[in-house]
């Protein structure tokens, strides 16, 4: 059951996907270190997590950690990679007493042995929950996701003619998961970095003027207002314009 507060939206999108952009901004504005607006921009992913329930939206990506984000200084890539192991230690009872089933799109192999059997539990652990889907994109680039693509369906022997859009969506880390219906980036940042580059072709975008540890459930409110005006064509014509024109 969605909230009042999103009743008398026209359309609650089912999957909305975010670029938590802007924690080095916010901790600088402060004169704070990086990795302080990093751990910020955990608390608030707790609250946006229970507010995206609320709404009734079904699925959320969130972008964590991109392949190219390897190329930070040492010291903030590792800050990161213990940041996101201590999210998974303080927070994945919470999420899975929730209902919230975790996902991962992006690959696993350069993290530790540790981290990354931190991740497969929590993904084992919550795998039955249905109430919300969460895919964390972390280790992830879109273009990387379509290479493996292709790698795999060669190895599968697929043939030219057999692939399509259906056959390339099933090879996507993101395989069985609708395209996401809106995207948000925070921060003020307009573009994508290499964000769900394929399932994103006919998104909705949307660029609030905050940083990432300063979005609440009141921006994500005003976001879903925003999204529930948009009219999505698909390269279609609208139908009022349908009728009205000759
Ligand atoms: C996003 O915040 C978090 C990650 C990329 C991991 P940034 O660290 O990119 O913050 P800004 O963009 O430098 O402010
Ligand atoms: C995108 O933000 C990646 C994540 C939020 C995880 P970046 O801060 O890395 O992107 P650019 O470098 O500004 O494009
Ligand atoms: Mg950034």
């Amino acid at each position: 059951m969605a909230s009042p507060e999103v009743e008398n939206l026209q359309a609650v999108p089912a999957h909305v996907a975010i670029i938590m952009d802007g924690n080095g901004r916010w901790a600088l504005a402060r004169g704070l270190p990086r990795l302080a607006g990093h751990r910020a921009g955990t608390e608030n992913l707790r609250r946006v997590i229970e507010a995206c329930i609320e709404f009734g939206i079904q699925y959320l990506t969130i972008y964590a950690f991109s392949t190219e984000n390897w190329g930070r200084p040492e010291e903030e890539v590792q800050g990161l990679m213990k940041i996101f192991e201590d999210v998974i230690d303080r927070e994945l009872q919470e999420l899975h007493d929730q209902g919230v089933q975790m996902r991962h799109i992006g690959r696993l192999d350069r993290l530790s042995p540790e981290f990354r059997q931190k991740v497969l539990h929590a993904l084992e652990y919550t795998k039955h929950n249905t109430r919300l889907i969460l895919n964390v994109a972390f280790n992830y680039g879109g273009r990387d996701e379509i290479v493996n693509a292709i790698q795999c369906m060669i190895r599968d022997g697929l043939q030219p003619e057999e692939i399509t859009v259906e056959v390339v969506n099933r090879y996507l880390f993101t395989a069985g998961v609708p395209d996401p219906d809106l995207i948000i980036r925070t921060s003020g940042e307009l573009r994508g970095s290499n964000f769900l580059i394929w399932q994103g072709a006919y998104s909705e975008w949307y660029f609030p003027p905050v940083y990432w540890p300063d979005f609440d459930k009141e921006q994500l409110r005003l976001a879903l207002e925003e999204y529930s005006h948009r009219e999505r064509r698909y390269g279609r014509v609208s139908p009022v314009s349908n009728t009205t024109s000759t």
